[in-house]
């Protein structure tokens, strides 16, 4: 089943895709610029897709590139990013934006983004795969929600992370890795959905072992408080 899913959920995301902002359609000739994926991916950290999304329209038109952001008053960007909360993001943002403009441009690997202030490991996988076609795993609650009734892992969260991510990694495909993770994010968020997910409409009903039993809704397992 591990080369079903990738080819599946990419015809799926090809016809389904959620546009958004940040995003470069499916299928466009266009390519996918570093700072707007980077930019995207910090304020999404912990906000939703609709409340980022105005944000992330101002700060782009407001300073286009990670070097107009790395020279702007610090003020304010922090101003800017009122509502958005958590401001240790908003000074993390700046501080990378200057390392970033002082080397020259984003280090073009998981490992190398990883060493930027504000960027753990969920943000540097995001960025290699969306902007440099790194096949890195990308792993959020939305992407651990559909792996656990793909595979039918039914071990407890926090315990179950380290078998979802093996499992995720194996169905990570070499070919469009970015439009893989964000076709896992959409699914999770409007198909593979925490409550009566829509396995009818599901493009990866076929391979999923937790719909072959109707546990589907049971999936994942959290650990008792
Ligand atoms: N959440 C985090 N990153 C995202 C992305 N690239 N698209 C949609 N939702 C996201
Ligand atoms: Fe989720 Fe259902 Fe699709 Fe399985 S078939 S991945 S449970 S929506």
């Amino acid at each position: 089943m591990e080369d079903r899913v990738p080819a599946a959920l990419l015809e799926w995301y090809d016809g389904h895709a959620r546009a958004f902002p940040w995003r470069i359609a499916p299928g466009s000739a266009e390519r996918p610029d570093p700072y707007r994926v980077w930019l995207s991916e910090v304020m999404l950290q912990q906000t939703t897709t609709a409340h980022a999304a105005p944000y992330f329209e101002k700060f782009a038109a407001r300073w286009p590139t990670v070097k107009a952001l790395a020279d702007a008053p610090e003020e304010a960007v922090m101003a800017e990013w009122a509502g958005l909360g958590y401001y240790s993001r908003a000074r993390n943002l700046i501080a990378c934006a200057k390392a970033v403009a002082e080397r020259g441009g984003f280090p073009e690997t998981e490992e190398g983004l990883r060493q930027l202030p504000g960027l753990g490991a969920y943000t540097a996988a995001a960025v290699a795969a969306i902007a440099f076609g790194e096949a890195a795993t990308v792993v959020d609650a939305n992407v651990e929600r559909v792996v656990a009734r793909l595979f039918l892992i039914d071990e407890p969260l926090p315990g179950a992370r380290k078998a979802i991510r093996a499992a995720a990694e194996d169905i990570t495909p070499r070919e469009r890795p970015g439009d893989f993770a964000q076709a896992m994010m959409d699914l999770g968020a409007t198909i593979c959905t925490t409550r009566a997910p829509k396995c009818l409409l599901c493009p990866l009903s076929a391979p999923c072992l937790a719909r072959a039993q109707g546990r589907q809704s049971d999936l994942p397992v959290k650990a008792r408080k």
